[in-house]
């Protein structure tokens, strides 16, 4: 009875949210240019480089991100929908070339010969041919929807080859030098899953792990999966990819939505967080003429649960760790220390920014805008540390955790759980900046170690408008910002022959909505966030949203 008190108060409160303001920003400039569909340029150009780009930095920055947002009179409605432009910076003896093209999914391709929207996808549902006549269309609603291969959201990588990713079952593995499409993979035909994230981890021999949802009569279950580094065949893709570890949802029919995960050394973190998936709702979004979207709901009336699973064993740690319901997107790092798992996310108190990046939202102007940024809660990031061996014991009402370094807590309840509370990792200054989000680390020599500095974007608008280094340790920020511009998530390269954390340089794409300003490629000093150089390219660019650096 308590219980139900307890979540009856929590469901209260957060209907009260409902009318929450979480900032005052005014007189927002307009964006519209950067989430508008623009041309590609698949013909290499030339950039123009002001400063200059360190002799060692050799390789292409690839990016992707949404580029396309209607076809015919068709339009979509979620800025995630737009179709994938993929960019790729060349960079070689402080030259850079710049190229771009419109991924040829069969998503795109279908959409483009009928000229509409043939295919749904996260926030717009795709409407029945409309030549059909009225008892097909009528019968079309009880398909099930097709699924999406616009695989816009990140590169990752799998025995030494590039894929585009999104959420869905299908990737698309891509030539990175001429940006072509190879091959459509299936996650469905080698493992049991329905999907995966965009936001893999690698180990330092390639060995990859990611997570990805399977539904079944038994429920719902959160996998984890490995990929082994190396190929058997050489024209394989994922072959011999495995699901090491299930874990069930905390309710069948509606599971959490959850965008990464954590990993430590021999680790995997994952996040079960109150933003819920409701299966019902997908499985019949045709027939009730709802998007994907429509089937997410913020439910801060429960907490969020940490699981922790052995990646090398598979065995799921019995530790019941819980916090305050927050919804995190990226994981910064994460790290083991003194029989702890220490994890940094990038949280959010309240889970309905999703819902608010509609492009119809992101396009507008004045106070419309303004009242839109406002009501977008803001990530911080956040440390938690979670004490492993746990034991009957161990006293109740006790902080468990022995890290003297962090203000972070995790106490054993009556009930056996442990509550979490967390350390924040950012100096009061980062409110003003907008919260952080797109973090990024020298993952290559501190992905799963103690570490010290992240970068992300500073978010005083919709999109991120400035460059922040954080220092964990001393808590302290250092910020790159132009007024009027807009840059893309922080790409660490380190430069060769240094073992220091911030030895090398940030790369990141700079875009303006302004019609006589050039967008560029930016390359700080990583150390001291001081410009060496930008590349300047006379064309337009939506704003993206991830990507990664490859040496060649
Ligand atoms: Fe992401």
């Amino acid at each position: 009875m308590v219980r139900w008190i307890s979540v009856l108060k929590k469901y209260v409160e957060s209907t009260r949210q409902k009318k929450a303001i979480f900032s005052k920003q005014e007189r927002l400039p307009c964006i519209a240019p950067l989430v508008t569909t623009v041309e590609e340029t698949p013909q290499i150009v030339s950039a123009c480089v002001r400063g200059h780009f360190p002799q060692w930095l050799r390789g292409y920055l690839l990016r992707v991100g949404p580029g396309k947002f209607e076809f015919g009179k068709d339009k979509y409605n979620h800025w995630f929908d737009g179709m994938a432009l993929l960019h790729q910076f060349r960079m070689e003896k402080g030259t850079v070339t710049y190229r771009s093209k419109f991924l040829q999914s069969d998503t795109y391709k279908a959409n483009s010969v009928h000229d509409r929207i043939v295919i749904s996808e996260f926030g717009t549902l795709a409407v029945p041919d409309p030549c059909k006549n009225v008892f097909e269309r009528f019968l079309s609603k009880f398909e099930l929807p097709a699924i999406t291969d616009n695989t816009n959201v990140n590169y990752v990588q799998y025995k030494g080859d590039y894929y585009l990713s999104t959420e869905t079952n299908f990737m698309n593995k891509v030539d990175i030098k001429t940006l072509e499409k190879t091959e459509k993979v299936d996650w469905r035909k080698f493992i049991a899953v329905n999907g995966a994230t965009a936001h893999p981890h690698y180990d330092a021999d390639g060995t990859a792990y990611n997570m990805g949802n399977s539904y079944g009569s038994h429920g719902s279950c959160y996998n984890v999966i490995r990929v082994p580094p190396e190929k058997v065949d050489l024209g394989e893709t994922i072959h011999g990819a495995q699901v090491i570890c299930s874990i069930a949802s905390a309710e069948g029919m509606r599971p959490s939505y959850y965008h990464s995960f954590g990993m430590t050394r021999k680790y995997i973190i994952f996040i079960e967080q109150p933003l819920k998936m409701n299966l019902w709702k997908v499985v019949t979004s045709k027939i009730r003429g709802k998007s994907f979207a429509d089937g997410i709901s913020w439910e801060p009336q429960y907490n969020t649960r940490f699981h922790v699973v052995d990646k090398h064993t598979g065995q799921l740690l019995p530790g019941m760790y819980y916090s305050k319901p927050f919804v995190t997107f990226h994981q910064i790092n994460a790290f083991e220390d003194q029989g702890c798992v220490v994890i940094d996310l990038c949280c959010q108190d309240d889970g309905r920014s999703l819902e608010v990046y509609q492009l119809q939202n992101l396009r507008k102007v004045g106070e419309g805008l303004d009242q839109v940024y406002n009501s977008v809660g803001r990530s911080f990031p956040r440390r938690f540390v979670l004490p492993l061996h746990v034991s009957l014991n161990d006293p109740e009402g006790q902080n468990l955790s022995p890290l003297s370094y962090s203000s972070a807590s995790a106490v054993k309840q009556a009930d056996g759980k442990i509550w979490c509370s967390y350390e924040n990792l950012h100096p009061e200054g980062l409110e003003d900046e907008g919260g952080i989000e797109f973090p990024q680390i020298n993952y290559g020599q501190f992905s799963g170690r103690k570490y010290r500095f992240f970068y992300g974007c500073g978010f005083r608008h919709l999109v991120g408008d400035s460059l922040i280094k954080v220092d964990v340790v001393n808590k302290t920020l250092t910020i790159w910002r132009e007024d009027g511009f807009y840059p893309s998530e922080p790409v660490f390269v380190p430069a060769p022959g240094t073992s220091e954390e911030d030895g090398g340089v940030i790369l990141s794409v700079v875009i303006t909505p302004k019609q006589n300003e050039n967008n560029f490629l930016l390359v700080l000093d990583a150390k001291n966030f001081e410009e060496l150089g930008r590349a300047e390219v006379p064309v337009q660019m939506p704003y993206g949203f991830h990507g990664t650096f490859v040496t060649i």
